[in-house]
């Protein structure tokens, strides 16, 4: 019987098909464990909180005895008051004709709001998560609208292309994922992030080493990790749904428990100018965690290759950037 009071988790975009993955793997305690009880905030736009009321039903009708109720908003400032975690998942998607100002337009209109909704009433020790995207500068604009909350309280999603990098070298290896270790992906979480196997290991062996294809890691390993999203969105017809809720659920768990000793995972956290990654620009790092805050892990050696592959990705971010500047956004 579940002893300690309730977390309060936030997750917006809660009608939408990664809410419906993700809110039923919370409630069963997988995001913060079989002790912890959570308290469930789904924040939605008017017109989809009939359809976030279906999804709260249908938690009811599970009988998780981790859930210690559920609230539905269609407004940011309740939905996010005394949250603890605050996974941010609704978003405009691109639709035909759009181009990346208006994208970037219509989510500054959603995650300025939502940043300032945080730092208006987030719990002291809030840690956030967008998932939405464009999730770096989505992140972006946030924690520029939440000045009182520490920056490093705001992250974006890379696990899941953490995850498509270590399902793809356990692939190519036949080594079990459990046995791969210090994969990295850098930059945005877009076709130009930079999945690096250049620190990786396979069963404690380098794994370039192990793979001993550099072909295959340039030609095959880096566009298919970098262009799954893509690849999932043709033969779907939707974009990632269960993989990003798992991604989500995955980052927040590091997050909360800490990274295995010897390893670390990749998240998009605000730059500390670490590798030349202009100062808060939300990028996606190696990053290790205590339990408590992200790390960035320090000191790796990059090659030319490595060092023209970061500064792309990065490039692009400082564009969005300006991009969201010289619409006031942030
Ligand atoms: P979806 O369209 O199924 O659901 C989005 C939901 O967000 C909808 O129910 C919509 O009503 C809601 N919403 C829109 N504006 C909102 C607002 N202001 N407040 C609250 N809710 C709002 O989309 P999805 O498949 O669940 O994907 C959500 C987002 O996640 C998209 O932007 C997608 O591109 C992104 N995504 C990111 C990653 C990643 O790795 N970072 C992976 C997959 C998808
Ligand atoms: C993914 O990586 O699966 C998504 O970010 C793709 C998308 O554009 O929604």
């Amino acid at each position: 019987m579940p002893a300690a009071s309730p977390v309060h988790v936030t997750v917006t975009g809660a009608a939408g098909q990664i809410g419906y993955a993700l809110l039923f793997r919370i409630a069963s305690g997988q995001l913060l464990g079989p002790d912890t009880p959570v308290r469930l905030h789904l924040l939605e736009v008017p017109q989809a909180v009939k359809a976030a009321e279906g999804v709260a039903l249908e938690l009811d009708d599970c009988a998780f005895p981790l859930l210690a109720g559920i609230d539905i908003h269609d407004d940011a400032t309740e939905a996010f008051a005394g949250t603890n975690v605050a996974l941010l998942v609704g978003a405009r998607p691109r639709t035909a004709g759009m181009e990346r100002g208006d994208l970037l337009s219509a989510n500054g209109g959603i995650f300025g709001p939502q940043g300032a909704a945080i730092n208006a009433g987030a719990a002291q020790d809030v840690r956030v998560l967008v998932v939405g995207n464009p999730a770096n500068t989505n992140a972006f604009i946030a924690a520029a609208a939440a000045p009182d909350v520490p920056k490093d309280r705001f992250t974006a999603m890379t696990r899941l292309d953490h995850n498509r990098a270590v399902g793809q070298l356990a692939a190519r290896t036949g080594a079990p994922v459990t046995d791969i270790a210090r994969v990295t992906i850098w930059g945005n979480h877009s076709a130009t992030q930079y999945p690096d196997l250049l620190h990786a290991t396979v069963g404690g062996r380098p794994a370039l080493e192990v793979v001993g294809d550099d072909a295959w890691v340039r030609d095959t390993f880096i566009p298919t990790v970098a262009k799954r999203g893509a690849q999932i969105i043709e033969a779907r017809g939707a974009s990632s749904a269960a993989s990003a809720a798992n991604a989500a659920i995955d980052h927040v768990r590091t997050w909360v428990d800490g990274t295995p000793a010897g390893d670390w995972t990749s998240a998009g956290v605000v730059s500390d100018g670490s590798y030349g990654v202009p100062e808060g620009l939300v990028s996606s790092f190696p990053v290790t965690s205590d339990g408590g805050a992200w790390q960035i892990v320090q000191g790796l050696e990059l090659d030319g290759f490595s060092r023209g592959r970061i500064d792309a990705s990065v490039e692009e971010l400082v564009d969005e950037r300006e991009a969201v500047r010289a619409l006031g956004l942030a």
